[in-house]
């Protein structure tokens, strides 16, 4: 059996855990808002409509952040049509998704969801159609405690304190010609840098976002990100990253490999940003929001709007159904962030509920996880303290997308005051086990807690809502003795093993 062997040692750290890793994604798209976390008929659902049996496993799934409310849609969104009297509030027109937007859900129920499910809202401002003045009035909306125009509405409407947002996002994916209000780097950069200022004025400790690609294969990556901060750098925090794997053509060996691109990706952004840094001769780093990622069939049908005189309310959009290949893939990029997490300061998966999601609901029925679920949950209830380096000698594997790729990848998180290390790792073969042999003699006195493995022999099975079985098992394998921890890590398989003294 091939090996891949793995040194640990918690003096070597990449940074610490954060939190906002595990963020999420909830966009006016298909069935995310309208009978995925809302829907009033739902037995479950409270006076706003939230469905709790979502709200149940948000929190299960150990969500941080929710990015809301687009996406491509809030490149053509009015915020002030969802506030106020729900009867009073206008149906419009949502050109991203060929849909009509009821807005029976708007910033006020947004808010009081997210304190429902125990998250920190994520804005984003629209800066495709509108500009500096709607953003400011937004933020005057969400976040001055009162006696002034917006934040006394706010207060009519029922919050009387402020939602005191921190994170928001200074419009979405830009440089893509399908956005609304598409814009040159130069043009965008300089709305950026303008509203980010402006927005600074009314609060300057805000943590401001600016669009960085929409995916690494744009014709114009790089190039955006240093235009974009040649202008911004002063004013914004992050630049955003954006990314969406698929097996294509039926070549598994390079999807399972896709969190090579992401490192890539993350290498390149940072690398520009620096490059920006020192020509600026500035001290201050600009950090990643990678506040899209997942694995996103894009080529299949309805990923693709309507089209026509039909503008339906929430359609059936972007509904992957995920098999179990895809959630070692998200496993990885899971490991990804982590490594990156001195990079990477922020993430959301996109998304949460019904669309691109890990978990699914029947309009009035039944609520199912995907595949998906089970990595993420699990990485973000047990990953905590530092992200370690870890050195890794793994086989290497030939694809066609990324050329070499290591047939095994692995993170590991160490927290000294609980006293557990936690190891992530996935194997990438096709067809073959492979045995991890990890050297932790660096923490003496280790046990295994727990170790857990998602394979199935059937690496294509999907979940549905009669049967979700196919979830992370106890691996028997895992096994520690004089500080040396060895495990069988089956084909196509992601593993979270813990350890504690
Ligand atoms: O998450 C689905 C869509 O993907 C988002 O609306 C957009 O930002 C991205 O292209």
């Amino acid at each position: 059996m091939t090996t891949a062997r793995l040194t640990i040692d918690p003096v070597f750290r990449v940074g610490p855990v954060r939190r906002r890793t595990f963020g999420s994604f909830v966009e006016h798209l298909g069935r995310s808002v309208y009978s995925g976390i809302h829907d009033p008929d739902h037995p479950t659902a409270d006076a706003d409509g939230f469905r709790g049996d979502v709200v149940d496993m948000v929190k299960e799934l150990g969500v941080s952040t929710v990015r809301y409310p687009g996406g491509n849609f809030v490149s053509g969104y009015r915020w002030e049509d969802g506030i106020g009297p729900v009867e009073r509030r206008p149906r419009r027109v949502d050109l991203a998704w060929h849909s009509t937007e009821p807005n029976l859900v708007g910033t006020d129920e947004f808010m009081r969801w997210c304190a429902k499910a125990g998250v920190e809202p994520m804005m984003a401002v629209n800066l495709g159609t509108r500009g500096v003045q709607e953003a400011l009035d937004l933020l005057e909306y969400c976040n001055v405690p009162g006696g002034t125009y917006w934040s006394d509405l706010r207060r009519a409407h029922g919050a009387l304190e402020p939602y005191r947002v921190k994170m928001w996002c200074l419009g979405n994916e830009m440089d893509g010609p399908w956005q609304t209000g598409h814009k040159t780097p130069e043009e965008y950069g300089r709305l950026a840098a303008e509203t980010a200022r402006a927005m600074r004025q009314m609060q300057p400790d805000l943590e401001l976002v600016a669009c960085g690609s929409s995916q690494s294969s744009m014709p114009t990556f790089g190039e955006w990100e240093r235009i974009v901060l040649t202008e911004a750098y002063d004013q914004v925090d992050y630049i955003s990253a954006h990314a969406y794997y698929w097996e294509e053509d039926g070549d598994l060996g390079s999807f399972l490999a896709s969190a090579v691109d992401m490192d890539h990706f993350v290498a390149s952004v940072a690398a520009t940003a620096d490059a920006v840094r020192a020509r600026r001769k500035t001290d201050k780093q600009i950090h990643i929001s990678f506040d899209e990622w997942n694995v996103w069939y894009q080529d299949r049908a309805e990923s693709k709007p309507p089209t026509g005189d039909d503008w339906p309310v929430a359609p059936v959009l972007l509904e992957d159904r995920y098999n179990v290949a895809d959630a070692v893939v998200v496993g990885n990029l899971l490991i990804s962030l982590l490594r990156n997490s001195d990079r990477v300061h922020a993430a959301s998966l996109a998304q949460l509920v019904n669309v691109i999601a890990p978990m699914m609901t029947e309009p009035g029925g039944r609520l199912w996880k995907q595949t998906t679920f089970h990595p993420f949950a699990l990485t973000s209830t047990h990953a905590a303290g530092e992200v370690l380096q870890v050195a890794l000698d793994s086989p290497t594997y030939e694809t066609a997308r990324f050329g070499d790729a290591p047939l095994v990848d692995a993170t590991a998180t160490w927290d000294e005051r609980a006293g557990e290390l936690v190891v992530f790792v996935v194997n990438r073969s096709v067809t073959e086990e492979v045995r991890l042999e990890a050297d932790l003699r660096s923490v003496p006195g280790l046990r295994v807690v727990e170790a857990v493995t998602l394979a199935n022999p059937d690496v294509y099975w999907s979940a549905t809502a009669d049967d979700d079985s196919v979830a992370p098992r106890a691996n028997s394998t895992a096994a520690i003795a004089d500080g040396r921890l060895a495990a069988v890590l089956p084909a196509v398989s992601w593993t979270m093993i813990r350890l504690a003294r």
